[in-house]
């Protein structure tokens, strides 16, 4: 008998999908064209995510722990090919040669042999001797217990004055360059072999001249440190052959809880400040040092302190100081991306996808997303909504109304003499996840419209696409039955650089459920969400899920 299921329209299975390296499509392939391919979408479509589930014959515990598949769609004059390559990352290549996990994963276990049981009995003797050397291996670069399978996102860095090198990144500081026309894995970038930090967010920022900011993790005597550092954008002259070599640290803010520094996978930059957000999931530096020995996952050194608020801490991109005049606090919640940041009028905004708790992490276990159709509390664990916060700066004393922003609810009572307590306002009660917006234009700036895949497993529209209105608090959907769209990149047309907002179009990967070998390349009118063309392609294996995507333009090729 057919077991009945409590989400019938949303197709878990579609999460573990897994290629190998018999039915990747390695070579680029032609699809069948519906509709208008516009031609002056000129460029390339990069997508990385979670790709291969059992390389040693066992599948792995997360989905943050399948080996990185990168995949390419190449547009040109209305011309589309698809391509995708696996990460030739040591984590990777060391799994498939040995059949065993070899690092740490996020969510597994490294693979232990006798010989590792023997060294940490033989280790155990001197307690003291134990802990140095566990310091040392957290904390130097040559770590070697970490994975450096680089699974969620892609970013351009500039590696030579007329070379832009595309990097595959994960939150270990480890990055890979991959090849912008064939995306072979090319060679292979240790932040820590320049800044001494431990791990980075996966999302960095880039500013319009190029220049990338990012934040680590790094350690001092007195706790850990977030460590805000750049790399070079274009208007660096440098002749050295490798201008990543001069990454450079901007700042160093010592976390509020100095042995449990935030869990942070991306931060926000506007005109005067960089935003961290110290959520409520801490990472624990004892059960980091434990993980050096146990070689478990890293989820087991993350803590969730849900009676502790979350704090904002805002620098001051001039002066590289934290702003003190205030400390913001919200109630516990956890988050993974922020939609957008900007100021207006003394006040700083901050748009951030939240979920009321950790939980949402345990859902993507592999055995979370196995059951999950038997789970009648799955919908509630993987319920987020996205949230606006209103942060007061530079405002006079007697200023008694802190939230001077007519278009939003949010509310900031002071709750001590220089505490403020910020009650965002729910933009939407709609789930939304790996938002974007219109990048270039909009980053950082006012802004009204935010893209993003619908994050309700519940709804009956669950690979649908949503476009959210902030000031009308309205959304629009595109969906198709039984399709799923990625992260959707909103393009401009270059001769229209001064139209409305949403004047575009979305471009995404469509996967369809029960139909494993195949991905579709769709193209939607932004301002009206329908679709304007789309590329079928049937591919040599099957095409998994992605995480985050890159759009890089031909002439920036
Ligand atoms: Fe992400």
């Amino acid at each position: 008998m057919e077991k009945s299921i409590i989400y019938p329209n949303c197709d878990f299975t579609i999460w573990f999908r897994s290629v190998n390296e018999n039915n990747i499509t390695e070579t680029p392939i032609e699809g069948k064209t519906t509709g208008i391919i516009p031609n002056w979408i000129n460029g390339c479509l990069y997508q990385n995510g979670p790709g291969l589930l059992d390389v040693t014959g066992k599948r792995v515990q997360h989905l943050f722990d399948a080996f990185s598949l990168i995949q390419k769609f190449t547009i040109k004059n209305g011309h589309v090919t698809y391509q995708n390559r696996i990460l030739q990352s040591d984590a990777y290549k060391q799994a498939y040669k040995t059949g065993r996990s070899c690092y740490s994963e996020y969510g597994t276990s490294k693979y232990q042999d006798k010989s590792d049981s023997y060294n940490n009995k033989h280790e155990s003797v001197s307690s003291l001797s134990w802990f140095l050397t566990r310091i040392q291996q957290l904390f130097h670069f040559k770590n070697d217990f970490r994975t450096d399978n680089a699974l969620i996102s892609i970013y351009p860095y500039k590696i030579k004055n007329d070379k832009i090198g595309l990097f595959a990144m994960t939150e270990t500081p480890i990055m890979h360059e991959i090849d912008s026309k064939t995306i072979e894995t090319c060679s292979k970038f240790n932040v820590s072999e320049h800044l001494p930090i431990v791990s980075h967010c996966a999302h960095a920022v880039i500013l319009n001249d190029g220049t990338i900011l990012n934040v680590g993790l790094a350690s001092s005597l007195t706790g850990m440190n977030y460590v805000l550092f750049e790399f070079p954008g274009f208007s660096n002259s440098n002749n050295e052959d490798n201008l990543m070599n001069q990454c450079k640290t901007l700042t160093k803010i010592p976390s509020r809880w100095p042995f449990n520094p935030s869990y942070m996978h991306t931060f926000a930059v506007t005109d005067n400040y960089i935003i961290l957000v110290e959520q409520s999931l801490c990472i624990s530096l004892a059960q980091l040092i434990q993980l050096t020995i146990t070689h478990g996952p890293m989820t087991d050194a993350l803590v969730w302190h849900e009676n502790e608020p979350v704090r904002f801490r805002l620098i001051n991109r001039h002066t590289m100081i934290e702003y003190n005049d205030y400390t913001y606090l919200s109630s516990a919640f956890f988050f993974l991306h922020i939609i957008n940041a900007y100021e207006d009028n003394n006040h700083l905004v901050i748009d951030i996808c939240c979920y009321d708790n950790a939980d949402m992490l345990e859902c993507m276990t592999i055995e979370a997303l196995e059951n999950a159709q038997e789970n009648p509390d799955y919908y509630k664990q993987f319920r987020g909504r996205p949230k606006r916060f209103v942060l007061p700066v530079g405002m006079n004393e007697d200023d008694e109304n802190f939230n001077g922003l007519d278009y939003t609810t949010c509310e900031i009572k002071l709750i001590d003499r220089k505490k403020l307590w910020i009650e965002p306002e729910i933009i939407v009660d709609l789930g939304c996840e790996l938002p974007q917006i219109e990048y270039f234009r909009f980053y950082g700036k006012f802004y009204r419209f935010f893209y993003a895949i619908n994050s309700e497993v519940d709804y009956k529209y669950c690979g649908a696409l949503r476009k959210i209105d902030i000031l009308s608090k309205t959304c629009q959907i595109w969906h198709e039955t039984g399709c799923y769209t990625s992260e959707p990149i909103f393009l401009r047309n270059p001769s229209d650089e001064t139209g409305e907002e949403d004047e575009g179009v979305l471009i995404m990967s469509l996967l369809r459920s029960n139909h494993e070998n195949e991905v579709s390349l769709l193209i939607l009118n932004a301002q009206t969400m329908t679709e304007m063309g789309r590329v079928e392609f049937n591919t040599n294996g099957p095409v998994p899920k992605c995480l985050h995507c890159l759009w890089i333009d031909s002439i920036n090729e």
